[in-house]
Parts: C-alpha cells; sequence; structure tokens
C-alpha cells in the first residue's frame, strides 16, 4: 500500500521554478522539513470511505504548538475527511498520524479524546435533547469527577452556557449550538481542537464571533486545527494555512501569505470567500 509520501513526489508539479513559496512548502520533502517538533502531525494521508477510491491521495500538515491552523479548500476536496482520519474515525490506508512524536495513526477517538484531541464535527455535534449542562456532562463522560471544574472553565470562555445550563441545546440559535459544540470538546481539556467549518450556516456578525472565540480558546494555550468554507477570514486568523485540493495539501504559508498569492486568490479565493462572505 502506498504511504502516500513517495507517491506524492511523483504527482505533476510544475518545476521548482515556476512554483510559488507556498506551493514548494507544501512539497513533501519540504514539509518533512519544516514539521520537525510539531505536536500533530500527518504525512502521507492517504483514506477513504469506498473500498479502492481513496479521497486523501498524499496529505501533509502539521500543527506546531500554540498555532491556530486553517485548511480551505473547494467543496468535496476531502477537507472533513481529513479531520475524520486524524480523529480516528476513518481508516487511514496509508502515511501517519503522529501526536508528539507518538505515532496515533491507528487510534480510536476515545482514546485520542484522553491524550487531549477534541474534534467538533461538521454536523450534528450537540444533542440536542439534552440541555446544555447535560451536553457538557457527556463532554467528560470518560472523568465525571472533572465536570465542575471543567464547566467553570468552560463558562469562563463562554458565560453564556453557564447562564443557560437548564436550556435544551435543540432550542439555540445556530450560533448558540455551536458554542455548546466547542464547549463540549473545551470540557475534556484538549491541547489540540479539530474544528470542522465553524461558522458554516452562521449571519457574517455571529461568524465574526466564533473566530473571535476560537482566538480565545487558542489564547487559553489550545492549538487549533480549523476547517473553513469562509476561506478569506480563516486565512486572517490563523497564524498558518493550507489549500487542499483533490485530497492532497496543494499550497501552504502564513495566512497572510496565502491571501497574497497570486494562484490561491485566483483558483480558491476569488469564489470561495465570495461565498463565505456575501451571505
Ligand atoms: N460517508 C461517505 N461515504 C462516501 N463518500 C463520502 C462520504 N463522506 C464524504 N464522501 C466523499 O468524499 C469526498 C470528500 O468529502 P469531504 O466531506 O471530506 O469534503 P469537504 O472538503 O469537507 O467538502 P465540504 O466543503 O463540502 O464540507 C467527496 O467526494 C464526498 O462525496
Ligand atoms: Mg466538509
Amino acid at each position: 500500500m502506498s504511504t502516500g509520501v513517495e507517491g506524492n513526489t511523483g504527482n505533476a508539479e510544475p518545476p521548482a521554478g515556476q512554483a510559488s513559496p507556498a506551493e514548494l512548502a507544501a512539497r513533501p520533502a519540504r514539509h518533512r522539513e519544516l514539521a520537525e517538533g510539531a505536536l500533530l502531525r500527518g504525512d502521507g494521508l492517504v483514506a477513504g470511505y469506498v473500498p479502492g477510491v481513496d479521497i486523501l491521495t498524499g496529505c501533509n500538515f502539521f500543527l506546531r504548538e500554540g498555532e491556530i491552523v486553517g485548511i480551505i479548500g473547494p467543496n468535496g476536496a476531502g477537507k472533513s475527511t481529513l479531520l475524520k482520519a486524524m480523529f480516528g474515525l476513518l481508516p487511514v490506508r496509508g502515511g501517519t498520524v503522529a501526536l508528539r512524536d507518538s505515532d496515533i495513526t491507528a487510534a480510536k477517538a476515545h482514546v485520542l479524546v484522553t491524550k487531549g484531541v477534541g474534534y467538533v464535527p461538521q454536523r450534528n455535534n450537540v444533542f440536542p435533547s439534552l440541555s446544555i449542562e447535560e451536553n457538557m456532562q457527556m463532554g467528560v463522560y470518560l472523568r465525571p469527577k472533572t465536570f465542575a471544574t471543567r464547566f467553570e472553565v468552560v463558562c469562563s470562555l463562554f458565560p453564556l452556557l453557564g447562564q443557560r445550563r437548564k436550556t435544551k441545546t435543540g432550542s439555540l440559535s445556530g450560533g448558540e449550538r455551536q458554542m455548546v459544540a466547542m464547549g463540549r470538546a473545551l470540557m475534556m481539556e484538549p491541547s489540540v481542537l479539530l474544528l470542522d467549518e465553524p461558522s458554516a450556516g452562521l449571519s457574517p456578525m455571529l461568524q465574526d464571533e466564533v473566530f473571535v472565540r476560537i482566538k480565545k480558546i487558542n489564547a487559553a494555550g489550545v492549538s487549533v486545527i480549523m476547517v473553513e468554507q469562509n476561506a478569506r477570514r480563516c486565512l486572517q486568523v490563523c497564524d498558518r494555512g493550507y489549500v487542499l485540493d483533490q485530497g492532497r495539501n496543494a499550497y501552504t504559508d502564513t495566512g497572510s501569505a496565502l491571501l497574497s498569492d497570486p494562484k490561491v486568490v485566483d483558483l480558491y479565493l476569488g469564489t470561495l470567500a465570495g461565498s463565505g462572505e456575501t451571505h
């Protein structure tokens, strides 16, 4: 089975002279140099749902301690698939995932949670029939004794969760539910949080609030990977970004460098940023 790392070097790539710095940085050899000492990394990830059909085709990424890393890319590029593969929800067919240099490629989600990895899925990320407080209890079902302490910490970040603790989550607005979903993931005191489209479906004002909240979570010591459809806003907020295309990371650089990379703007930001900012 392909590890994806070697396979990726064989992809049709422009000669180094014609490639932008962000394209060069996404290449496997450069990735391996840059990823040295990373908190979380994926090397040459291959994964898919149907036998014989790979959605991730040699995906490389890394997250350093303290960073916010954004992942953008067209619909169907494999962004959610990448998060699922990292969080043990989808078998990895090739390549490796490592957390602080320890191999977690085959680790399941419930084990990863105890190792400090939190995940907020794109859809169905709250229990609507349960109250806010009960959702938070579900977040620490593996460590119920820590509930009171952790709930206090989470409420200090998101006071609304404490104020409305008895409210059924199903009756909350989209923005409030997103807060519950993030709060629940934070209950286990993660060192890494994987967020799949945290601003999706929210008004521009609420989207801004979500990004402010993510900054707050990050400032509290949590390293963050966020997948976003609101590409331009995501790149403004993150330290570094990746552009995922056809199952591999085609470009990577600081958020601001990607925002001014002519190819990234032309191929991905024109339409993506427009769709994220007009509704
Ligand atoms: N459960 C599944 N079974 C089979 N194929 C799937 C499944 N989930 C996703 N796919 C396919 O995998 C590909 C990548 O999907 P993925 O959800 O990772 O894309 P994405 O980049 O997150 O897109 P979006 O921006 O729309 O959320 C798509 O072609 C999709 O149809
Ligand atoms: Mg998705």
